[in-house]
């Protein structure tokens, strides 16, 4: 099976992650293959939401370190800048449904989406500082402004991680739904969107998103930090140190 796997049912187009034998960490090729299921979405007036969703209680732990280390000597082409700029120019409604692990980008994208939707056990977690790296896809603007500078400082200073609840509570969900029904939950949601007039849908999400130019401002800041820090000392220390971990003998 391939590790990005893509349905549409109808209007819905469902982005499904399914590298869970490494527990969805996010490699060139499935950016690759969100970028053009992004790019389908856009391009087809019929699809009218996209549901990006993980698999077997994971949403994804992150970037591929191995990637990281892979891509230190030319940063500036990761497929994963191209992907946090497909998102951030995303058109079509796009809806998370988060169970298990959601680490870096896997957290960092939900501010650009229009709807979340978590199950009990969703972790939400941004190392970068401890992996030596700097906050991307926007979020050292969208996090802030979002939940206030003390609790963004906490999560991408400290790398503080926190549950379902704390993200209902802080807004960056719109709701707790039990495992077993979130992908189902989050599928109904998104059909209920697509159903409502089209127009009046873009409209909406465009005025709620109002002026991006400071968003992509940023995020080009943030790109620029973000590859100085992919070779720094600091980084490959932490890289290293992950890929060599001792694993417990099963
Ligand atoms: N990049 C590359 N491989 C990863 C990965 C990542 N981000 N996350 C998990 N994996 C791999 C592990 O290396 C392991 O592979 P192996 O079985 O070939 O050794 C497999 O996925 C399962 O992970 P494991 O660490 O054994 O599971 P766990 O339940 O003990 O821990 C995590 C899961 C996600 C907490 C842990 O793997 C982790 O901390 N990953 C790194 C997360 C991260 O820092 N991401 C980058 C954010 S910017």
């Amino acid at each position: 099976m391939s590790d990005v796997e893509i349905v549409r049912d109808g209007a819905v187009l469902t982005i499904a992650l399914r590298r869970t034998a490494k527990k969805n960490a996010l490699t060139g090729a499935m950016y690759e293959t969100m970028i053009a299921a992004f790019d389908e979405a856009d391009g087809d007036a019929r699809i009218g939401a996209i549901v990006l969703r993980g698999a077997d209680g994971v949403f994804t732990s992150g970037n591929d370190i191995g990637d990281f280390i892979a891509s230190a000597q030319t940063p500036d082409e990761m497929p994963a800048w191209r992907f946090v700029e497909r998102l951030a120019a995303l058109e079509t409604p796009l809806i998370a449904a988060i169970e298990g692990l959601a680490i870096g980008i896997g957290t960092t994208l939900i501010l650009h989406c229009d709807l979340v939707y978590a199950a009990p056990d969703a972790l939400f977690k941004m190392p970068f500082v401890d992996l030596g790296l700097v906050p991307e896809a926007g979020s050292s603007l969208l996090l802030p402004q979002r939940i206030g500078l003390a609790k963004a400082s906490e999560f991408l200073m400290l790398g503080e991680s926190f549950d379902a609840a704390e993200a209902h509570r802080l807004g960056l969900v719109n709701s707790i739904v039990p495992n077993a029904d979130l992908y189902a939950h989050a599928a109904a949601r998104a059909q209920a969107l697509a159903a409502k007039p089209g127009a009046a849908v873009a409209t909406t999400r465009r005025l709620l998103r109002g002026d991006l130019s400071a968003l992509k401002a940023r995020m080009n800041e943030e790109a620029q930090a973000f590859s100085q820090a992919l070779r720094s000392d600091e980084a490959r220390q932490a890289f290293m140190q992950f890929m060599m971990r001792a694993k417990p003998k099963s």
